[in-house]
């Protein structure tokens, strides 16, 4: 059986520190699983380290359920939550309720979107009809046209308590945990303490409930963004490079394939089809 959201909740109550990593396809989910982490978010950061888009403002509804899909086929252990994609829950509650039943439908236990106070209506809406949600404020990537960028939130006292009103106000509307993402580490441990749902931080400090990172980041897989909040525990991009280079010199020497990789015939059958084409 795998983690419910009430698992997930009775964690912060516990002490214990909730791990999430974002998980978008089938091989490394299992793999994610297989560490137990808590937490696999199919996020819409899909779109930059899966699909290569500059942001993640392209990511469609049918891609987000694709990667919910694959991922929701490999774990077993962990909480899936999946990402709703720009403009899938803004117009209306409508389209937000809609969309989030698709990413239940695809195999996600929760859904998660970025906003304050301006989504407790939306939010509200969603878990009115069953659906968990897990909210996100400080850096929101799908909105960063409109904020000064990729920048620290809460380094001021007046942000600082809009984050801590946003804060409470998810917790109001329902939401079942929330992510920090890039909130100063003062602001963050304040929210923590102050709402009793988990916060999930991701360069937020150590004094949120957990922790999220993209895998790809985590693993050193992708180089374009190297955010310094995001710890390598591996530099994977190297070691798959080398890998394929080895591969290519190989198969243009003739090393690979060796006898252990291929296949024979029949000694019998062969000296038979030899006698027959005359070869
Ligand atoms: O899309 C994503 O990967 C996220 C995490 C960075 C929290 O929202």
């Amino acid at each position: 059986m795998h983690k419910s959201v009430y698992d997930i909740i009775r964690m912060k109550k516990d002490g214990k520190k909730i791990s999430v990593v974002t998980s978008y396809d089938y091989t490394l989910a299992s793999l994610c699983d297989k560490a137990e982490i808590d937490i696999l978010l199919v996020g819409d950061s899909a779109g930059m380290v899966m699909l290569g888009y500059e942001n993640t403002i392209p990511v469609t509804m049918d891609q987000m359920c694709m990667f919910t899909e694959a991922v929701s086929r490999a774990r077993k252990n962990a909480l899936l939550v999946a990402d709703l994609p720009f403009m899938s829950y803004q117009v209306s509650i409508e389209d937000a309720i809609k969309n989030s039943g698709r990413l239940i439908q695809a195999g996600a236990d929760a859904v998660k979107l970025e906003g304050g106070i301006v989504m407790s209506e939306t939010i509200s809406a969603i878990t009115d009809i069953g659906i968990p949600v897990m909210g996100h404020i400080g850096l929101q990537p799908q909105t960063t046209m409109l904020s000064e960028g990729y920048k620290v939130q809460g380094k001021t006292k007046d942000t600082a308590i809009k984050l801590i009103e946003d804060a409470k106000e998810l917790e109001e509307a329902g939401a079942f945990s929330i992510v920090l993402e890039m909130v100063s580490h003062e602001v963050a441990q304040i929210i923590s303490e102050t709402v009793s749902i988990p916060t999930i931080g991701i360069g937020s400090g150590v004094g949120c409930n957990g922790q999220v990172l993209v895998v790809q980041d985590l693993l050193g897989m992708y180089e374009k963004i190297k955010p310094k909040f995001a710890k390598r525990y591996l530099n994977l991009s190297e070691e798959i490079v080398k890998s394929l280079e080895n591969y290519k010199t190989e198969v243009e020497s003739g090393i690979f394939p060796a006898q252990e990789n291929w296949f024979s015939m029949d000694e019998d059958e062969f000296k038979k089809l030899r006698e027959q084409i005359g070869s």
